[in-house]
Formats: structure tokens, sequence, C-alpha cells
């Protein structure tokens, strides 16, 4: 993977947003507490501050979202920027034009901010290499490498219930091998000291030397649950799978899938998440996903404050009490 400091500015500041690894704890944090600062935003009837007006954002995906995809534009329209939300499906890339080719030409129309989600890992680093000075490329999920904002608003979640990562198991259960969640989500919770950090699923769906990453690794639910404090569920990412990695839906679910009980094994304040889109009856049983421990939606809140966060820091402000006034744009 190409050099992650791409990253920073001569003066450590963030200019990309590509992955979490080549990152701090220092940066991390900052992000969560600028989020903080914007949680407020949404509360407001003019739900507007001025940080990227006159700034264009084009959100290029590649691939399906909707969470991210909606969060991403809510949290630039937040900021006042102007928007440019390219369909990549109808787009001229379907007709063979190469990846650069499509960077060049949306440069010539002045953007100052790309957002890109692209199948293959290293995109957004590409990207990253390829823009002008000044303008800044963010990850929305590269193949199966990083999902940087997403590990963010997980972390962002998992603070504003348990506080302290110092002290927290914390287990992500599913296909680790596809998921470029898992990967970001195990970079951050290190990097904020997180006591534990298990992995949990069948053996075909383990990244090889997953252990180097620094995890514990569970081939089995109910023990790798014991006594955690955070549980993190994962879709079958069907769509990156080669061959025949898994038996039936069924049969994961009786192995793999979260359920009432299962869920007793972890500590009986866990809060249970999902970045989504989550398969009911696949990898988390109904109950468990609308239960009182489940946070998932309050994830997806979490996001656009995060996401407004990582944005305003690339363009040098760190929240609101050291940026321009509120409601300087309504
Ligand atoms: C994930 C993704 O696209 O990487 N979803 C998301 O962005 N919220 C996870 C997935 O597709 O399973």
């Amino acid at each position: 993977m190409p050099n992650s400091n791409i990253q920073l500015d001569d003066n450590g500041r963030l200019r990309h947003f590509l992955s979490i690894e080549g990152l701090d704890q220092a940066i991390l944090t900052e992000i969560l507490d600028t989020a903080g600062s914007f949680t407020s935003v949404a509360d407001r009837t003019i739900k507007k501050v001025p940080i990227l007006r006159g700034k264009t954002v084009a959100n290029l995906f590649f691939e399906a979202s909707t969470r991210t995809r909606s969060t991403f534009e809510l949290a630039e329209q937040r900021l006042s920027a102007d928007i440019l939300s390219l369909n990549v499906d109808t787009s001229a890339t379907v007709k063979g034009e190469s990846l650069l080719d499509t960077l060049q030409n949306l440069e010539a129309m002045q953007i100052d901010m790309f957002v890109i989600r692209h199948q293959d890992s290293g995109s957004a680093h590409f990207f990253a290499q390829h823009v002008r000075p000044g303008v800044s490329v963010l990850n929305a999920g590269d193949g199966q490498h990083e999902h940087p904002t997403q590990a963010m608003l997980d972390m962002y979640t998992i603070r504003h219930y348990k506080r302290d990562f110092s002290g927290l198991r914390v287990a992500i259960v599913g296909d680790i091998l596809h998921s470029r969640v898992a990967r970001s989500q195990i970079h951050a919770l290190n990097l904020l000291n997180t006591a534990e950090v298990r992995v949990i699923a069948p053996r075909t769906l383990m990244p090889v030397a997953v252990e180097s990453l620094g995890v514990s690794i569970y081939d089995d639910l109910e023990k790798g649950l014991a006594d955690v404090d955070v549980v993190i569920m994962l879709r079958l990412q069907r769509e990156r799978m080669r061959g025949a990695l898994l038996p039936s839906e069924k049969e994961y679910f009786r192995k793999f899938g979260l359920s009432q009980e299962r869920l007793q094994r972890a500590s009986p304040d866990a809060i249970v998440m999902h970045p989504g889109p989550a398969n009911r009856g696949v990898e988390i049983e109904s109950s468990v996903m609308d239960g009182k421990q489940s946070v998932i939606l309050q994830q997806v809140s979490f996001g656009i404050s995060v996401r407004m966060a990582v944005m305003s820091m690339i363009v040098g402000q760190s929240g609101l009490s050291s940026g321009p006034q509120p409601g300087g744009d309504a």
C-alpha cells in the first residue's frame, strides 16, 4: 500500500483522509473532539455553519452506498459546501475512461475536495497522489483496504457510550477477511489504547496473520463474546467472496449469528454495533438489532458530525469554537 503519510501536510495536519493506518492518537482524538462540537448543529433550526462556504466537494461513488453517501452529503451541506455528486453508473467511466482521466476532468471543474468510494484497494491513495496541490481526497471505502470515516464514527459511538477505551474489551464478529471497516476499526481501537480487541470469525473468513494487527483471535462466538463491552457485527460480503467460503446462511447464523441468548455472554451493559447494511437473521437476530443494547441507528447519526469534523479539519478548522461563528451562512 502507498505511504500513508501523504495524508499529512508539513505541519502534521490532515490534508487527505485515506486510512487510519499512518495516523496517530492525537489526530484521532482531535477528530472525536471536533465531532463533539458539531453534534449541536443538528439540533438547530438552521442546520448550517459556513466552514466550507465557497468550496466545492465532489462525491464519487463507484460502489453502492446508502449511509456513507447520504451522511457525507448531509455533512457537506451542513458545512455550506457546493456539492457535485457523480452518478458513476451513468458516468464516462463505464465507457472506458480511466480513473485518472475522470479525475483530471473533474479537477478542470475546480473541485476542492473529493470523496471517493471505489472497489479497488488503494484507489483513494491513487487519487491523492495525483490531485493538484490544495485539493484533498477522503476515502469513503476502497476495496478491502480501509473505510476510515466509518471507523471514526464507530470510535465516536464507543466513546459516547463507554467514555474511556483503556478498560474496554471490543469484539468484531463476522467476515473480517473482506472487511475494510474491520481493518480501519482495528487500527483505530489500537491507536486509542483499547484494552483488548478480539476478532471472531470462521477460519475461512479470517485474514492470514491478522494477529500481527494486535488482536486476539476466536473461531468460537460464545467464547469470544465472554465479558466484552462492545460487540461489532459485520455483514457477509458475498460480492467480494471468491469460491465457497461458507456453508448456508442458516448454518452461518447457527454458529456466528448474534442472538439474544448469545449476547448474554457479553457484559450486561455491552453495546451492539453494526456499520450496515445488516442482514437480519444472517449475522444478527432481528430482536437484537432492535433491542435495547443496539446503538446501530445512533452510529448513523454520529456519522454526520464525524464527517463534518474530518472535512473541517482538512480546511484548517477544529470545530466551532475556533471556526467562523455559527449561523453566518443563514
Ligand atoms: C460497509 C462498507 O461499504 O464498507 N458499509 C458502510 O459503509 N456503512 C460495510 C459493508 O458493506 O458491509
